[in-house]
């Protein structure tokens, strides 16, 4: 595996790149896919009137502009990413929206100094550190006595068709890639339980609670078939796996694709079940 400073040189790389952009095009998508999701986190992380909440991986910051609305204008977010587009797009859509209560710095959780906060919160935000151990220590040391810490993470693959499904579906047109390295950085870097404790305990933590969280996501977006094979085929595994590959083999794939997902159609929505960790602890 590569070592953790070329990992963070690549998460780098990517969420300030095609990652980063891709996320932004693709970001009004995305949060209504993922509204019952963020519904489900803040439910969890039950923030309170008057807190200091860090967001960490707070992309485009649809999370990070609900926690603001429920700390209210005494309390404050502190928005840390390491992506300066996804960051922009965040502040803009707040700023539009009058939130007045969130501080957008683009910073990485794993080295920066962070500011005292009461409630450690991200909604899929901590699974690509090269070092977790350390970036859970980092995050560890800004917090304030009593406070607490509430993330969401994916599950492993096997349990989330709303991606294996569409994997699936390209994988049988695209040449065999290698296997994933269990627990590498990434997507599904935090889907066993013994290994995120590890990291936590490690870090300065208590040992996590882990609460499972099953929902249907819609793919579509309430926007029907093709809108659900343009985001499969736009942002995530779909796509990187897709953009090395020639014309034809795309077009064969695509076309695989929407035939899998037609199967799942129901009107303007494309469900598919998803997987999830609501992950909390407190330090140790
Ligand atoms: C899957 S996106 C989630 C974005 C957002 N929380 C949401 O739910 O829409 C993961 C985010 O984590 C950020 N990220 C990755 N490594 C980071 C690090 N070391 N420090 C801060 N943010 C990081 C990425 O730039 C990206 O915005």
């Amino acid at each position: 595996m590569a070592s953790s400073e070329e990992i963070n040189a690549d998460m780098l790389g990517f969420w300030n790149g095609h990652g980063g952009r891709t996320w932004v095009e693709r970001q009004a998508h995305t949060d209504t896919t993922l509204e019952p999701v963020i519904a489900a986190l803040i439910a969890f992380a039950a923030p309170r009137k008057g807190e200091r909440v860090l967001d960490v991986g707070c992309g485009c910051g649809a999370p990070t502009m609900d926690f603001a609305r429920r700390v209210g204008a005494s309390g404050r977010v502190v928005a840390i990413d390491i992506s300066s587009p996804m960051l922009a797009e965040g502040q803009a859509r707040a700023e539009g929206e009058g939130l007045s209560n969130i501080e957008w710095r683009e910073a990485d959780a794993a080295s920066d100094t962070l500011e005292e906060y009461d409630l450690l919160t991200s909604a899929f935000g901590t699974m690509f550190f090269g070092d977790p151990v350390r970036a859970f220590a980092n995050m560890r040391s800004a917090a304030a006595p009593g406070a607490r810490m509430a993330i969401i993470c994916w599950r492993s693959l096997a349990e989330n068709p709303w991606m294996g499904v569409p994997m699936a579906a390209v994988a049988r047109h695209l040449p065999p890639r290698p296997a994933p390295v269990p627990n590498a950085p990434g997507m599904f870097g935090f889907c066993d339980p013994e290994h995120v404790t590890a990291i936590l305990t490690a870090a300065g933590w208590a040992p996590p609670t882990f609460r499972k969280l099953n929902l249907d996501l819609d793919i579509a977006a309430g926007r029907g078939l093709d809108e659900a094979v343009d985001q499969v085929t736009k942002i995530g595994a779909v796509n990187s796996w897709l953009r090395s590959q020639p014309p034809e083999i795309i077009a064969t794939a695509v076309a695989s694709l929407r035939q899998t997902l037609a199967e799942h159609t129901d009107g303007p929505n494309v469900r598919l079940p998803a997987a999830m960790w609501l992950i909390g602890s407190r330090p140790a």
